[in-house]
């Protein structure tokens, strides 16, 4: 199954060009609602208004060399290991839920354009798109049922559905029925096969359609965000904030008793 290519089968029933179309109009939605956001919460605005006012309280003029090395190592760590989630359970589950989403979506890209009008795709891409569908699956599902904040912490049922989980739940369905079209098609379940390929177009449809009200675009905000602020503390202006006080840590004894998880 990790080898088949479900969308050369698909070809045999849908053009090509039908499923490139598609690809096309979900990025489109992707960029339309993110700027659609962007003007509704006025969250640019406010970022760069805030960069100016903090760039007026920096004591330092970066170069554009010290600039780059700060941008670059943002990525490789803040970005690239999403760092800001700590050093538990809940960066390992993002780490496997992000590299696998942008592993399955290159892959689709690929099969898709590439390997649609007969020719056979390697099995490093059919691999990729497999796996990567498996890594969000193990990353999203650990999420959804033991991590979430209103379950871990504040003892709500897994199944209690609020809009903040769009998000990840039309994820996890895109990964799931992907993988169910995947296998109905290996084993010649035709009437499955067509039934997973619906749910899979309709949770695609949810996930992209649905960026304007779910959390999808932090995955755009988040980077942004993590440079401004390592930038502001090169330059010492440290986003308008008062630099920490010159006194050791002591919380008492209380912090330690017990996990943090009251938030
Ligand atoms: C393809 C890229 C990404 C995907 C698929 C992704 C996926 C997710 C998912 C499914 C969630 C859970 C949403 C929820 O609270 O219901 C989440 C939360 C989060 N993401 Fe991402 N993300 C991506 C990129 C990023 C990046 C680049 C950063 C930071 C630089 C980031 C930081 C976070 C943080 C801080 C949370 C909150 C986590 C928590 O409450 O445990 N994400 N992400």
């Amino acid at each position: 199954m990790i080898t088949s290519n479900p969308f050369a089968e698909l070809a045999l029933t849908i053009p090509p060009a039908a499923m490139q179309f598609f690809v096309i109009a979900m990025i489109l939605l992707v960029v339309g609602s993110t700027l659609l956001d962007m003007l509704h919460k006025k969250n640019v605005v406010y970022f760069f208004r805030n960069a100016k006012k903090a760039k007026k309280n920096a004591k330092i003029e970066l170069s554009t060399v010290k600039k780059t090395t700060v941008i670059l190592k943002t990525v490789a760590h803040d970005i690239a290991t999403t760092s800001e989630l700590g050093m538990g359970k809940r960066r390992i589950a993002h780490v496997l839920g992000m590299y696998g989403t942008i592993l399955f979506w290159i892959a689709s890209v690929i099969l898709i354009f590439k390997y649609t009008d007969g020719s056979t795709a390697p099995f490093y891409i059919t691999s990729m798109w497999h796996i990567g569908a498996i890594m969000t699956c193990l990353g999203g599902y650990w999420f959804w049922f033991f991590l979430r904040v209103d379950v871990s912490a504040e003892a709500h049922p897994w199944y209690r559905i609020i809009t903040a989980d769009l998000f990840v739940l039309a994820l996890l369905a895109c990964a799931t029925f992907g993988l169910a079209w995947s296998y109905a098609q290996y084993s010649n379940s035709v009437y499955f096969s067509y039934l997973f390929f619906i749910l899979y177009i309709i949770s695609n449809l949810v996930l992209f359609g649905g960026v304007y009200w779910s959390k999808f675009a932090h995955m755009f905000y988040k980077p942004g965000a993590a440079i401004q602020k390592n930038l502001a503390e090169a330059d010492g202006s440290r986003d308008n904030l008062p630099p920490p006080a010159d006194a050791p840590e002591q919380f008492g004894l209380g912090i330690k008793r017990e996990q943090p998880k009251h938030y």
